[in-house]
């Protein structure tokens, strides 16, 4: 029998609605913020990641998925989605756009050869935004806001924002100038990992996943400390900012994130939710003013964020939510001959006006269609056999009450429309499924 990949996943009916939940709400929120959705190929050049991610981060290094065409180009699966967005922003022009700054969201998979485990998948899916065309420390911390608010969205209230700086480009040089002096004595006391990346880029060393917690690591110079004059007021307006609107924030000074476009403010939000187990953040963005230069785009600062899905998956198993069992509009219960009489008439206009209806194509006993309707959730059992048949009308009953009504074929359609609106108050309904 042929399985799936390890560290893919089936996404099964079962679970499909807390899908669509995190997917709803991540549409509501980029709504209010105004952003709008960009959607690039799940599969570019591979260059395009080996200059943008970086050729000496562990995603290019170890977990890109590569192949060849039949043309022999070199392909690689997105392992994140910021690299396409710059990508599609240059070749469409986007940037010409004269509201700027651009506000995009994505959705989609995402794809990493890495071990998996509980939250860490080899096809993943991300929800990131991106804010591109402005330096403004406003700007920074809007993204900031923007994670945080859709995490209170969906109810998941037990987070840490964290926030540091790597400043900008003359900053990231007396940093790496002092990181290369601490580490040269000290290097030799890290991992066989860390000795390689101190070779090829010293920054890298500290994302080491072995070395975290040793003391020369934690010894380690501080980005923070080697800001250039620039970098520091932009780092204090976006805590200002941050202040301002209210969140909740540490300073991280040991936050440098795993992809190397980085510049100026870096963020992650993780969550102590157990349900998470050992991969806790949620979220991890930053600002990138140089990637669209490097990319031979024009000077573009920009900022933004990806959340892990399947994390907000695991983080909503954790708050006790009550199972809402989804619910459909009618169950048509058919006691006569389908062939003969107007049941799949009757059905088909109730859909097309936009009831959700569902029936029995087995000629199942009435025991049975009970049975088959309730496990469907209906509003409505329709009752319809011979005698209804010859008289016009529908049987009517709500599945909450003992009521029973005769409807005239002709009124069905408005007589549940009626039945479901006056329930809900719902004005602009249409027999919508905000009607259950
Ligand atoms: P990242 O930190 O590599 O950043 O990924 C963002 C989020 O994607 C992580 O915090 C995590 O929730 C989720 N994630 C990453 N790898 C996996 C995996 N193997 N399985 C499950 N979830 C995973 C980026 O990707 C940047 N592009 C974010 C960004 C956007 N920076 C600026 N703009």
């Amino acid at each position: 029998m042929i399985r799936k990949i390890k560290g893919t996943q089936d996404i099964l009916p079962n679970e499909i609605e807390k899908w669509h939940e995190i997917e709803e709400t991540m549409r509501n929120v980029a709504k209010i913020f105004n952003f709008s959705e960009i959607r690039t190929p799940i599969f570019e050049a591979s260059e395009l990641f080996h200059r943008s991610v970086g050729e000496t981060t562990d995603i290019v290094k170890k977990e890109t998925y590569d192949f060849k065409d039949r043309g022999s180009r070199m392909n690689t699966l997105r392992p994140e989605g910021t690299a396409g967005v710059v990508r599609s922003v240059i070749e469409n022009k986007l940037y010409t756009d004269p509201n700027l700054p651009l506000k995009l969201y994505y959705y989609g998979p995402m794809f990493r050869y890495e071990r998996p485990q509980k939250g860490r998948q080899r096809q993943f899916h991300q929800f990131g935004a991106e804010i591109i065309g402005s330096n403004s420390s406003l700007v920074d911390a809007e993204v900031i806001n923007f994670a945080a608010t859709y995490l209170k969205a969906l109810k998941i209230n037990d987070i840490n924002i964290r926030v540091n700086s790597l400043g900008d480009r003359e900053s990231k040089d007396r940093y790496q100038l002092a990181l290369n002096e601490y580490l040269e004595p000290n290097i030799h006391n890290l991992c066989e990992d860390c000795n390689r990346r101190y070779k090829e880029n010293p920054l890298r060393v500290l994302d080491c996943k072995v070395d975290k917690d040793s003391e020369t690591l934690k010894n380690a110079p501080k980005p923070l400390d080697y800001l250039s004059d620039n970098a520091k007021v932009h780092f204090d307006q976006v805590i200002m900012a941050l202040d301002q609107i209210g969140l909740n924030y540490t300073i991280d000074k040991n936050l440098v994130r795993g992809l190397d476009y980085y510049t100026h403010t870096v963020f992650e939000i993780d969550s102590d939710l157990e349900t998470l187990g050992a991969q806790s953040t949620l979220v991890g963005g930053g600002r990138y003013n140089n990637l669209y230069q490097s990319l031979e785009g024009p000077d573009l600062p920009a900022i933004g964020f990806a959340f892990g899905v399947e994390r907000l998956l695991l983080a909503l198993e954790a708050i006790n939510q009550e199972e809402v069992k989804p619910q459909i509009h009618c169950y048509f219960i058919n006691l006569g001959d389908v062939f003969e009489n107007e049941s799949l008439k009757i059905i088909n206009q109730l859909r097309r006006g936009g009831l959700i209806v569902d029936y029995d194509y087995f000629n199942k006993s009435l025991k049975a269609q009970f049975k088959q309707a309730d496990r469907m959730n209906p509003r409505f059992y329709l009752i319809y056999g011979d005698e209804e048949a010859k008289k016009g009308v529908v049987n009517v009953k709500p599945t909450n009450s003992k009521d029973q009504v005769e409807v005239r074929i002709e009124d069905l359609y408005q007589y549940l429309i009626n039945q479901l609106t006056q329930n809900t108050g719902c004005s602009s309904c249409e027999g919508c499924s905000g009607c259950h």
